[in-house]
């Protein structure tokens, strides 16, 4: 089946076969390899990507699903070069160490900060809780996406942002 993704803005029209998973397309047919592979079992949150805006794990969802609609990945999160202010407090506040769970975190925090830019901890708690951390103990994950929050807030209000933002 043809289908046609728009893939972090550049329109994509692949062959596929109907059972391909989107994690599949993304990586092995578009070479979007940040969207990593955990369980295979919607369980982890390693794969998950946005489909128009909305969290999904790529694992569990077929690539035809996404005709038709905007996808992004972890590769669409910086600008111009640039690292997002999510990416931007990820490093600041330690929000990582091994790394294989942090894509899938940055994009569920993209989605939850787009519609709350100035969650609670227990708001950005709820919001991850479909993603796993083997290694960070999720403090710091919690305090990079309040930072991004606070970031993304004074970049609106044209206040200089503070590196690693803050509360
Ligand atoms: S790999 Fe998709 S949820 Fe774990
Ligand atoms: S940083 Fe290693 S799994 Fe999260």
């Amino acid at each position: 089946m043809q289908v046609t993704v728009n893939v972090n803005g550049i329109s994509q029209k692949v062959d596929v076969e109907p059972r391909l998973l989107l994690v599949h397309l993304l990586r092995e047919r578009l070479g979007l390899t940040g969207t990593h592979v955990g369980c295979d079992t919607t369980s982890c949150g390693a794969c998950t990507v946005l489909v128009d805006g909305v969290p999904i794990k790529s694992c569990t969802y077929l690539a035809v699903q996404a005709d038709g609609r905007s996808v992004r990945t972890v590769e669409g999160l910086a600008e111009g070069g640039k690292p997002s202010p999510l990416q931007d407090a990820f490093k600041e506040q330690h929000g990582l160490q091994c790394g294989f769970c942090t894509p899938g975190m940055m994009l569920a925090a993209e989605a939850l900060l787009a519609d709350n830019p100035d969650p609670s901890e227990e708001e950005v708690r709820w919001a991850l809780s479909g993603n796993l951390c083997r290694c960070t103990g999720y403090m710091n994950i919690v305090k990079a996406v309040q930072a991004a929050g606070a970031a993304m807030r004074s970049a609106e209000a044209g206040a200089p942002v503070l590196a690693g933002g803050g509360q």
